[in-house]
């Protein structure tokens, strides 16, 4: 039947299992590898998704044996499984599991290693094929391709690949990302690096893509003659937990903006590519990094603003400032909340706002675009009791509750001409139920393919630090105003208000 008349809701069909590989995760001990990579796995197995042959090998400092290993990855699953295993999926992952303890800084670590994978491939039939994780420290990101490559475990052939994913945060501004980029590709190819951002294998950020190009109805208004301007809310109400040692350092900026911010945004705003292929994707991603209008160190004053929570209350609980948070220095200027202004200097956007605001301990965890479409252009209700007509909004929710939503003005049943605001609303788990995931699934597997669509490029990772550039160098040349300025539990400082304020907008809050 020809597609374009088909009526049917059709869901893609399941995909094949990957082909064989070793998986070699470095800092297997850590919470990233137990919370995420390990459920991640799981699911990716009880979806058929993992080749038969496959093993896991994790490496770590800590003096573990392989039982001790598995007895943590089968304690880690009890707790963050996103679904029960049953026993079969318990031992089919056992059996595949092994463990080698070592300093990633020694050579020797590496040529154990190396040892190791060789009885493995031949135990497995893995056919050499390799994915490295750097789950490990930022510090080692480097390092440890460094030492692979020496002890020849980077080395592709016609018959092998060998890939490396590289955690978040990738550097911490424009100069260390290109350090860390270069000192990378002396010893891998750019196709061997797969710079992970999770927000890329979140389900409803992959959908950003198929409500534009897989539907009729939307690109024709998705540009500057309709669009009003939009809104990206990445709100949290948890605060920095334990993570106070790294996020001090950090800040909410360094944290969420040149990475999932960017991520929202180019997927946006972003010129249909030429086909799904990677390189034609991040092509169009990254011109839209690139005609981010780049701001002075006085416009990134005007056109940002930086918080920090002090004391509040966040569901019902009493929250501690951030100050107070463990492994946070007392007198911090740490900003835990960032909103900014910008704009994309293209054909499609010119002059058109895109305001985005991140932060911790806010009212609650909300994830959402909101496109804000431009008023009817007049008013044919000028005589009757419609003083004025509201704009059009569709928001596209991406937390807690996924689903789309289309916001529109209709007449309120009676007499009188009146208008209300209604809302068109779709909902993931009533159309396709709601199965929980890691949100690394798709990425795990994507990369055992070898499609790095969903992965940062190098260009990327650098013309994202380039744009936040100019902001941090502003606030760090000028004191932040009254920190803690907003408190735990509230929508952020006051100032965040005036920022859209001052053009007549409001942020779209969400329930
Ligand atoms: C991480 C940040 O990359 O993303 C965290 O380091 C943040 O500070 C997290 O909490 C948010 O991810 P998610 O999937 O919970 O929205």
């Amino acid at each position: 039947m020809d597609s374009s008349q088909s009526d049917d809701t059709s869901v893609q069909s399941a995909g094949r299992p990957a082909g064989p590989c070793v998986i070699v995760i470095f800092g297997a001990s850590g919470d990233l590898t137990r919370r995420k990579l390990i459920p991640a796995l799981a699911n990716l197995a009880r979806e058929n998704l993992l080749p038969a042959s496959l093993a896991i090998v994790g490496v770590a400092t800590r003096p573990w044996s392989n039982d001790d290993f598995r007895e943590n990855v089968r304690a880690g699953l009890k707790e963050h499984a996103t679904e029960a295993l049953t026993d079969e999926l318990q031992n089919w992952f056992a059996e595949r599991l092994y463990y080698l303890s070592g300093d990633f800084k020694s050579a020797e670590t590496y040529s154990r290693l190396r040892q190791l994978l060789d009885e493995i491939d031949e135990r497995h039939q893995a056919a050499g094929n390799r994915l490295y994780y750097l789950a490990a420290a930022p510090g080692f990101f480097s390092e440890i391709p460094q030492q692979l490559q020496k002890v020849g475990l980077t080395q592709e052939t016609d018959d092998c690949w060998r890939r490396v994913v590289v955690e978040k945060p990738f550097g911490n501004d424009l100069e260390s990302a290109r350090e860390l980029n270069r000192q990378l590709r002396d010893v891998l190819t750019e196709s061997q690096i797969y710079r992970i951002d999770h927000y890329l294998g979140k389900e409803t950020v992959q959908n950003i893509l198929a409500l534009r190009f897989a539907n009729g109805i939307f690109e024709p208004v998705w540009n500057r003659r309709y669009v009003d301007h939009v809104q990206i809310t990445v709100a949290e109400s948890i605060g920095v937990e334990k993570r106070g040692r790294y996020y001090d350092k950090s800040g909410a900026l360094r944290d969420m903006v040149p990475n999932h911010i960017f991520q929202l945004i180019t997927l946006t705003a972003m010129e249909p590519p030429i086909s799904f292929d990677a390189d034609a994707v991040r092509d169009e991603q990254v011109k839209i990094l690139k005609a981010i209008q780049p701001l002075t160190e006085e416009r990134a004053l005007q056109d940002t603003v930086r918080g920090q929570y002090g004391e509040g209350i966040v569901g019902g609980e009493p929250a501690v400032a951030y100050r107070d948070e463990e492994h946070v220095d007392p007198q911090s200027e740490t900003p835990t909340y960032v909103a900014m202004k910008l704009f994309i200097d293209n054909w499609r956007w010119s002059g058109i706002p895109f305001y985005l605001r991140t932060g911790k301990s806010l009212t609650s965890r909300t994830t959402e675009i909101a496109v804000r479409f431009k008023r009817a252009p007049f008013s044919l209700f000028r005589d009757s009791s419609v003083d004025h007509l509201d704009p059009n909004w569709l928001l596209l929710r991406l937390q807690p509750d996924e689903g789309i939503s289309l916001r529109f003005g209709a007449k309120v049943p009676g007499a009188v001409m009146r208008l209300g605001n209604v809302d068109m609303d779709f909902n993931y788990k009533d159309y396709f139920g709601s199965k929980p995931q890691t949100g690394y699934e798709r990425l795990l597997y994507e990369c055992m393919l070898g499609d790095a669509t969903l992965f940062q490029r190098a260009d990327m990772v650098e013309a994202s630090w380039d744009v936040v550039a100019p902001v941090l160098a502003a606030w760090s040349a000028t004191e932040p105003d009254c920190f803690p300025n907003y408190a735990a539990g509230s929508w952020g400082p006051e100032k965040a208000e005036n920022l859209l304020s001052q053009s007549g907008h409001n942020w779209q809050q969400s329930d």
